[in-house]
């Protein structure tokens, strides 16, 4: 594993940490795989009760690499990026979420397939699909009319507005929020509960609770999948990206 996904086994606890801060823990193809391998690594191991996830204390993630958009996009469903959101969506044991800062893009809409979400008072929600030419992912357009309503969800996507911790906990897209020097330790507090249950139990409920919802989730990652790839190609999305890259405005004038 390379040093931008790191993992260990503590009390029951499976930690993964996403520890690229310099570029803000934007997620790479690679780091994809990393993630992918350290959940698949969890669901086996019996000792394991609970995975918890979290990035830098004051920045969980930017979102998918934007150079990456440009470079290696995502070519059909066995890509990095959908087979991620595949291995969390299906994830059979709990996934608990530790989150600050900005969390963007996939950072926030995997956020949805978990099962706990703590977050810092500085945490920073962003969906900016539509401001950079393309469309939701990971399950978003079945799930978050869902925790939101499809007019709050357009507010978000269709602007890219951002959204505070306090209205994250009261929409029901995190479970709470605390002081930034707070949050993990509390998410830590509340894993480890959760390892004393009864493992057994855990995973029936939680199969439970998604069981109903399953089939339309599958469709729902393959019809986003495929018109995300889509776009990806548009001159749009491409002038979106390029903008990034160059630190400057994009130009959306020309596209009709
Ligand atoms: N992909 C690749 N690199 C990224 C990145 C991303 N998603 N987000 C940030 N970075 C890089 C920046 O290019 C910069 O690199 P540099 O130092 O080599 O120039 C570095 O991380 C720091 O980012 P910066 O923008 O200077 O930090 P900031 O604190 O001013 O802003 C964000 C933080 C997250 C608000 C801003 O970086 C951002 O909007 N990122 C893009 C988020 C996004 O649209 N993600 C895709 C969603 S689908």
């Amino acid at each position: 594993m390379s040093e931008n996904i790191l993992s260990k086994l503590e009390d029951g606890i499976f930690y993964v940490t996403i520890n690229r801060v310099d570029k803000k823990n934007a997620i790479t193809n690679e780091m994809y795989v990393e993630l992918v391998d350290a959940i698949n690594e969890y669901e086996a191991n019996d000792d394991a009760r609970g995975l918890l996830l979290s990035g830098d204390k004051m920045c969980f993630t930017a979102g998918n690499d934007m150079v990456g958009f440009l470079e290696n996009p995502p070519v059909d469903d066995n890509s990095e990026s959908p087979t991620f959101l595949r291995t969390i969506s299906l994830a059979k044991k709990p996934l608990l979420a530790a989150v600050n800062g900005p969390i963007v893009g996939i950072g926030a809409t995997m956020l949805m397939h978990f099962d706990f979400v703590y977050a810092g008072e500085s945490a920073k929600f962003n969906m900016p699909f539509c401001n950079l030419g393309i469309c939701p992912e990971g399950g978003t357009t079945l799930l978050l009319p869902q925790v939101i309503g499809h007019k709050k969800a357009c507010e978000l996507i269709m602007f890219g507005e951002s959204f505070d911790a306090q209205t994250a906990k009261e929409c029901g897209f995190i479970n709470d929020f605390f002081a930034d020097d707070e949050y993990l330790d509390k998410l830590i507090a509340k894993a480890k509960r959760l390892a004393k249950q009864p493992a057994p139990s855990i995973r029936l409920t939680k199969h439970m609770l998604k069981k109903h919802h399953a089939p339309a989730m599958v469709d729902a990652l393959y019809y986003e999948g495929s018109e995300i790839r889509r776009s990806l190609k548009t001159p749009e999305s491409r002038e979106a990206m390029s903008a990034f890259a160059e630190k400057r405005r994009p130009d959306f004038s020309r596209f009709k």
